[in-house]
């Protein structure tokens, strides 16, 4: 009986030597990385959404962490990637539109809508909650601001972008030219919120 242990194979002291390397370059890069975000002046990531919530934009965000949007939504960064995501929200649309919509999807929307609406959609709930929480909820969704062409922007940057003007004339079809206004020429007219069509 030994209780010798087995010295390591070749191959297992390549694979552990293999692993070393690769951890210690990880731990490397991050030491440098975060020594030059920590020294530098000027952000590393250009921050794109704001979040400046008024005393009733918190309530609502308490109130819409209650009634579980979240299991469709994002927001604030937390929330399910598989639906919509609301943060950026309130740089299209007014408290005001937002609620609209939670009252009465369907007549809002113009259109069917999968989930929000009558019952048995499954958030019908959410225009049978309590006007005043809806209200609150509206708030806080339209203080979820975020920088026009940044990736949660519903808004395209401002100005004119040769690459936009060329997607748009290579890939949209002409029939959508005449059926759909480019909101880009909405936004110069009236800079910041789009306007309530309606
Ligand atoms: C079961 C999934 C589900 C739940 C729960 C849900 N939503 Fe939605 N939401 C959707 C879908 C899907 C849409 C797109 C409209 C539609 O087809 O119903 C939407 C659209 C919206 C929009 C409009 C977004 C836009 O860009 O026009 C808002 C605002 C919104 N939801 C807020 C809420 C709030 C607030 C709650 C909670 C009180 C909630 N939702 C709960 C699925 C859900």
């Amino acid at each position: 009986m030994s209780s010798k242990k087995q010295p390591l194979k070749s191959g297992e002291k390549i694979l552990f030597i293999i692993f070393g390397v690769f951890f210690a370059l990880a731990m490397i890069g991050y030491v440098v990385l975060e020594t030059i975000r920590l020294r530098s002046d000027e952000p590393m990531y250009t921050q794109t959404t704001f979040f400046d919530f008024s005393e009733e934009g918190l309530k609502g965000s308490e109130l819409y962490r209650k009634a579980n949007c979240n299991a469709c939504h994002r927001a604030l960064r937390a929330g399910t990637s598989m639906g919509l995501s609301l943060d950026g929200l309130g740089s299209k649309y007014t408290a005001e539109r937002i609620e609209q919509f939670l009252r009465e999807p369907e007549k809002y929307y113009h259109g069917p809508t999968i989930d929000h609406g009558f019952p048995p959609k499954e958030a019908a709930y959410v225009s049978q909650m309590p006007a005043e929480d809806l209200r609150l909820i509206a708030i806080f969704i339209s203080e979820l601001k975020a920088d026009p062409g940044s990736s949660v922007a519903k808004t395209p940057p401002p100005g004119r972008s040769e690459f936009i003007d060329t997607m748009v004339g290579t890939f949209v079809p002409q029939e959508w030219k005449e059926k759909y206004k480019d909101i880009r020429e909405k936004q110069q007219e009236q800079p910041g919120q789009e306007s309530v069509d309606e």
